[in-house]
């Protein structure tokens, strides 16, 4: 694998592998001294044109945690503001000898454009409407971390589906696994021709969530979408919000995921995301697990790492 760029393609084996070697990657984070040397001599750079928090501080530390040379920068503090493009930014990042670039940007397929214009490896961390494959490589670990296995799962996916990068990279991961994936949300946010993805979609929150191993809420983003798509927040979490009574439809040892950020009492109910069947802590430790398999690998290291 030279990139990563999105989910959909990405083989059995391979994301096998990569979900291996980040549980190998979690025994390094929970010792005292928390270093390796896999990464040494590598340069990391992560290039953020959206905001950021779980992510681009994750691919920090994990570049650090392995050894690396990491340094950020954002769209907001670079010469992206004087108007340099992105072609050109990566050019400029690419001749300081990068050896991978991670990337965040609002158009979908800005990581695919910037392979041609690069000798590093380009990881994709959220393009547009598109996808965000270390997400659902982080979900896809916490799921089996939690359930032993992905193979059978009931996953519903709950909300703007739309808009959502992490579902789409869901998806694609979760069949490639052998789980199953339903959806649920209003129609204005759910893709006409979805269900030629192999999912089910539903317009009735109680029937996707019903039976389900895992109930998983997507983030209403505001900042992708038109007015008008739903009458408010307050309606859309009453019609739409997941909360203690629409757990109890799920399994009785279902867990509740979100990629985060939650905006509390309108994906889910405020009780519930720090309540007991909540994951979502576990799934920022494991974004970090995640992203240093996939920087090991990417920078030409040998899969199956062995922490000691
Ligand atoms: N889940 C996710 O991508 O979060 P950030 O936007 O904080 O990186």
């Amino acid at each position: 694998m030279k990139h990563l760029l999105g989910l959909n393609g990405v083989s059995k084996d391979e994301i096998t592998q990569i979900l291996a070697d980040a549980f190998e990657m979690k025994k390094l984070l929970q010792k005292e001294k928390k270093k390796s040397d896999l990464l040494s001599g590598k340069s990391i750079i992560t290039l953020f044109f959206e905001n950021s928090t779980r992510t681009r501080l994750s691919f920090e530390l994990a570049s650090k945690y392995l050894g690396a040379t990491a340094a950020n920068i954002a769209a907001s503090g670079s010469s992206v503001a004087k108007g340099e493009t992105t072609i050109d930014t990566a050019k400029t990042i690419d001749h300081m000898a990068a050896d991978v670039i991670v990337i965040r940007h609002s158009s979908s397929g800005a990581p695919h454009m910037l392979t041609n214009y690069t000798d590093a490896a380009i990881v994709n961390a959220g393009d547009g409407m598109h996808e965000h494959p270390t997400q659902a490589l982080l979900d896809l670990m916490t799921m089996e971390e939690k359930k032993g296995s992905l193979v059978g799962l009931k996953v519903a996916i709950v909300g703007d589906v739309k808009h959502s990068r992490v579902a789409r990279s869901n998806i694609y991961g979760l069949h490639t696994m052998g789980a199953e994936v339903v959806l649920a949300g209003p129609s204005t946010l759910m893709p006409a021709e979805i269900e030629a993805l192999g999912v089910k979609a539903y317009y009735d929150v109680e029937k996707a969530i019903e039976g389900a191993d895992v109930v998983m809420g997507l983030r209403i983003q505001l900042e992708r979408q038109k007015k008008g798509l739903f009458p408010t927040v307050r309606e859309y979490h009453k019609y739409f919000g997941i909360n203690k009574e629409r757990m109890k439809l799920a399994k009785p040892d279902a867990i509740l995921m979100h990629p985060g950020p939650v905006n509390r009492g309108v994906e889910l109910s405020a009780d519930i995301v720090d309540g007991e069947q909540s994951v979502i802590c576990e799934q920022v430790t494991n974004g970090v697990c995640v992203r240093m398999a996939v920087l090991n690998l990417l920078a030409g290291n040998q899969p199956l790492v062995k922490i000691d």
